[in-house]
């Protein structure tokens, strides 16, 4: 017997506290202030350059960023502490980043009218987790009352999406019919919120896809016609922190221990990458690019998204063709693709094709070609 994975539904938890640019530009700005006051004798003595500040219009026309939900807007906005803060949960206590995987993941189930009892598996697949173990995906599955197994997964930016080719693989070998792929994505904990560079890029979220056997999905479902994964090794964005850390204790709190990244390398070198990729994997499945009725893409930049849509479709895609959530969510890391796909996926009709696709460090990126049915 074949088993066809699809997609049955998705789900999304946007925590309620919105970073607008104006804000955290203001933040931001105070900050510098004061560095450079506290540090006048040595910039005055050209022993250390004064910080720059940021700027609101910088940031849109850079980025596409208007706003930023996070977990914890009054500490990240605080100059003296420009990082998330929230009470230690103990043992006992759902872990803050189950928890929002959860809502995202009771979201999908509800959605697809599945009960929690049918799912087989839990992937959580994030850019980072909260701790080592016992794995998130565990935690997870157990809240939720899944009788199956769950592990964790991180591919950055590209999780979600590599995520769902592994989900797919388990339904296709039938090692599972039901599969949830829970990405938590609490960014604002590795953003190097004083690094004027990035500090506007990111924003916190959790998403959910479910995907299943094809014989017990819901009648409106998507079609997961093939996906495609690749990676290469790049440190032009790059997270040093880890419990190796411990090692080097002198260098333990330095900035690269946050995320770090080479931006405009980064902007040349996978823009190309990922157009060739997606037309190549359109080929292979005998899909014209052009056909395409949406790209659901990575959420990073609207310029790097405006130059791969516009090497597949062949024109400069519209918001209807390439839906952006950047202004919103800003870059939700792996969640991105999701939640485009989450919000600006009912309007399709029944037989209509799409590309979910995500991309970033490692390099990574993924490709999810799917089709809407009933
Ligand atoms: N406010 C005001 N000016 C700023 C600024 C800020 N916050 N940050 C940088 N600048 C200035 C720089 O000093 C520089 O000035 P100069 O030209 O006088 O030297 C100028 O703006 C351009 O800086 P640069 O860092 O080269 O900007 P950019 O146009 O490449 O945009 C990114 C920066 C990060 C938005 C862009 O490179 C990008 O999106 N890259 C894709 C990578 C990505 O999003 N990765 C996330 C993980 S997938």
């Amino acid at each position: 017997m074949t088993h066809r994975p699809v997609i049955s539904s998705t789900g999304l938890f946007t925590p309620d506290d919105v970073i607008t640019n104006e804000e955290l530009v203001a933040s931001f700005n105070a900050y510098v202030e004061r560095f450079n006051a506290e540090h006048a004798a040595e910039i005055a003595a050209g022993e250390l350059d004064p910080l720059q500040p940021s700027s609101v219009e910088f940031i849109e026309k850079a980025s596409g960023i208007k706003a930023r939900h996070v977990m914890a807007k009054e500490p990240v906005l605080d100059p003296a502490i420009m990082a998330p803060r929230w009470d230690e949960r103990s043992n006992d206590e759902l872990s803050i980043m189950a928890e929002i995987g959860v809502k995202a993941a009771r979201q999908a189930l509800e959605r697809a009218g599945r009960d929690p009892a049918d799912v087989d598996a839990v992937l959580c697949a994030a850019s980072n987790m909260q701790r080592a173990y016992p794995a998130m995906a565990i935690e997870i599955q157990n809240e939720l009352g899944i009788d199956g197994f769950g592990f964790d997964m991180n591919v950055a930016c590209s999780s979600a999406t590599f995520g769902i080719q592994t989900a797919a693989d388990y339904i296709r070998a039938g090692n599972a019919k039901s599969a949830l792929v829970v990405s938590p994505e609490i960014t604002s904990g590795h953003l190097n919120w004083r690094d004027r560079d990035s500090h506007f890029i990111f924003g916190d979220v959790a998403t959910a896809v479910l995907v299943e056997d094809a014989a017990i999905a819901p009648a409106e479902h998507w079609d997961i016609l093939g996906t495609k994964l690749k990676t290469v090794f790049s440190n032009n964005i790059r997270n040093n922190f880890g419990f190796l850390n411990r090692a080097h204790p002198e260098t333990a709190g330095t900035a690269d221990k946050l995320f770090v990244q080479e931006g405009r390398k980064v902007f040349k070198e996978v823009v190309p990458m990922v157009a060739q990729m997606i037309v190549d994997e359109a080929g292979r499945l005998g899909i014209e690019p052009q056909s395409l009725r949406r790209l659901w893409l990575h959420q990073a930049n609207a310029g790097m998204n405006r130059l791969i849509s516009h090497r597949v479709l062949g024109h400069e895609a519209n918001e209807d063709e390439s839906p952006t959530v950047l202004d919103t969510y800003a870059n939700t890391s792996s969640a991105g693709s999701i939640i485009a796909f989450h919000q600006h996926s009912e309007d399709l009709a029944p037989g209509d094709t799409g590309l979910i696709c995500s991309f970033g460090a490692g390099y990574s990126a993924g490709t999810v070609f799917v089709r809407k049915t009933a």
